[in-house]
This record gives C-alpha cells, sequence and structure tokens, in this order.
C-alpha cells in the first residue's frame, strides 16, 4: 500500500513513517526540510497551495495527513492557511486522483471544552477524590464538538469536510482526536497528560489499523490505556481493533 504521509518533519510524522517504513510504501510532504525527516521520497513544498501540493497524490492509496499548526494558541491567519485551507486541499486532492483513503490528525481539541466540567476538570488536574477511573461516562465520538480555540474550531472543520468527502464521494475517512504526544514519549511534563497521554508505539499502531482495516468515516480518540483517561476507547477497539499497550499510570 502506498502510503503518503503530510506534515512528515514533524514529531508525529517522522516518528509514524519510521516506524511504518516496514509495512507501507511511504511517501512524504512538508513545507519544510528537517535533519531528522525520514529517509523517504519527500516533496518540499506549502500545502495550502493546491496546484504544487496536489502533485504529491499521484498513485497513492492512502493518506495520513498530519500537516498543520500544532499549537492550541496558533493565531488565526495562521490556523485558516495550515490547518484549514491544507485540510481542504488534502481532501480535494484524494478526490482528484482516487486516493481510497485519508487518516485525518484531529484533535482532541475539538472536543476540548468538556474539560470544563465535572468530573473532567477535576482529572485533568488531579483531584479523583470520589472518582474511581472509568466509573464516569468517557468522552466519546457521539458527544457534539465542542472547541476550546481557533485551532480545535480547525479540526472539527476537518472531521465535518472528511465526513463530506466521505458521504458525497466515497472517501474512506478516519478523524483521530489525538491527546498528548511528546518528544519524551512519556506523560512527564503535566499531571493532565496522566489521563491524555498517547504513546508512540499506540499511535502507530493506531494509525496502521486505521490504514488496514475496513472503514467507511470514523472518529477515533487517540489515547493509550491510561487508567484516569477520560476519552473513549473501546469504539476504536470494537471497529479496528485498536489495542493500546501503554498507561501513563505506570509513569506517576
Ligand atoms: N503532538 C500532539 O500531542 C498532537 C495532539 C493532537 C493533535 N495533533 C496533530 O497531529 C499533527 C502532527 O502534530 P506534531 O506534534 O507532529 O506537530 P509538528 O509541529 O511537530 O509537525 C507539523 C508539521 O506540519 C508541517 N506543516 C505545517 N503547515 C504546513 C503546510 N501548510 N504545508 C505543509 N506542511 C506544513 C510543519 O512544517 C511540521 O513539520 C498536527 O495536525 C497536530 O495538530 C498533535
Amino acid at each position: 500500500m502506498k502510503v503518503l504521509v503530510t506534515g512528515s518533519s514533524g514529531l508525529i510524522g517522522s516518528m509514524l513513517i519510521n516506524a511504518l517504513a516496514d509495512k507501507f510504501e511511504i511517501s512524504a510532504l512538508d513545507a519544510r526540510r528537517s535533519e531528522h525527516a525520514p529517509d523517504v521520497p519527500t516533496m518540499i513544498t506549502d500545502g495550502s497551495d493546491y496546484e504544487s501540493m496536489s502533485k504529491a497524490f499521484e498513485g497513492v492509496d492512502a493518506v495520513v495527513h498530519l500537516a498543520a499548526n500544532a499549537p492550541v494558541e496558533t493565531p488565526w491567519p495562521d490556523v485558516l492557511k495550515n490547518n484549514i485551507s491544507t485540510t481542504h486541499n488534502v481532501y480535494e486532492a484524494a478526490r482528484q486522483h482516487g486516493v481510497k483513503r485519508v487518516v485525518f490528525a484531529s484533535s482532541n481539541h475539538a472536543v476540548g471544552n468538556f474539560e470544563m466540567d465535572e468530573p473532567y476538570c477535576r482529572i485533568r488536574v488531579g483531584d479523583y477524590e470520589g472518582l474511581k477511573p472509568g466509573g464516569f461516562k468517557r468522552v466519546d465520538n457521539s458527544v457534539p464538538i465542542r472547541p476550546d480555540s481557533d485551532y480545535g474550531v480547525s479540526k472539527a472543520f476537518g472531521e465535518a469536510t472528511g465526513r463530506y468527502y466521505h458521504e458525497h464521494f466515497g472517501l474512506e475517512v478516519a478523524c483521530l482526536r489525538i491527546g498528548t504526544v511528546n518528544p519524551q514519549n512519556s506523560p512527564a511534563g503535566s499531571v493532565r497528560s496522566l489521563a491524555t497521554w498517547l504513546s508512540h508505539r499506540d499511535l502507530t499502531q493506531l494509525v496502521s489499523q486505521c490504514l488496514t482495516q475496513p472503514l467507511g468515516f470514523e472518529i477515533f480518540y487517540g489515547v493509550s490505556d491510561n487508567t484516569w483517561r477520560f476519552w473513549d476507547t473501546d469504539y476504536a477497539k470494537k471497529v479496528i481493533g485498536y489495542a493500546p499497550l501503554d498507561n501513563a499510570e505506570d509513569w506517576r
């Protein structure tokens, strides 16, 4: 299977390409070069420039779309160009070139305002008093969109556009509401990440399942098997056989 990875010079892109290179024939696209970028055929171009970026989609079976500004504080002009326009271009280029499937890096920030509510607002700061792990309803893929930022809005846009391209053009789409992925590959750094951490190997497995299992349009949460996670993973386990191996609690 020929897989194009956008955002290949970034943290997740370079990690994923190295981890998946044995399983898929990978090509890449990013706006910038990086000395850490994996050694695969790479087009350096701006994803918001349709004419140029769409050439990378020729002969491709599936796209893992990661290119975006990742910080939640990203200002609107950058969100518009790098997250919204680029993501629309990815779906349109996939359609134009007969690509079957897009795995879209959405984000927990598409539903981030659930963290203002009980019990999530307490779990995110480590106040577990009176709570049992999983003894509360986890945020799942049926909840309404509740973005917490322009960045979160851009991820909701990517999910909505994915659904549109699925229902109108038959594109297969998996949107991953990714939690916390970091270079140290541990939940170190914040109490919240004891709930939200996604390890590199769990992310790799999740993306691999999204590329190989039967799929229509789906939204999955990208989070490890953390004891205090407040996002649902049962659905991904059931639909695509996601089998996370890591638990942030082992690092506490
Ligand atoms: N790291 C996390 O915890 C996390 C959590 C949720 C979602 N995500 C999403 O996962 C994806 C990858 O995140 P990351 O942590 O690897 O970020 P990153 O910043 O390390 O990598 C993003 C890459 O996208 C590229 N890019 C940005 N705009 C582009 C454009 N217009 N055209 C081409 N390339 C462009 C950048 O050059 C960069 O190499 C992003 O979409 C991010 O929003 C990440």
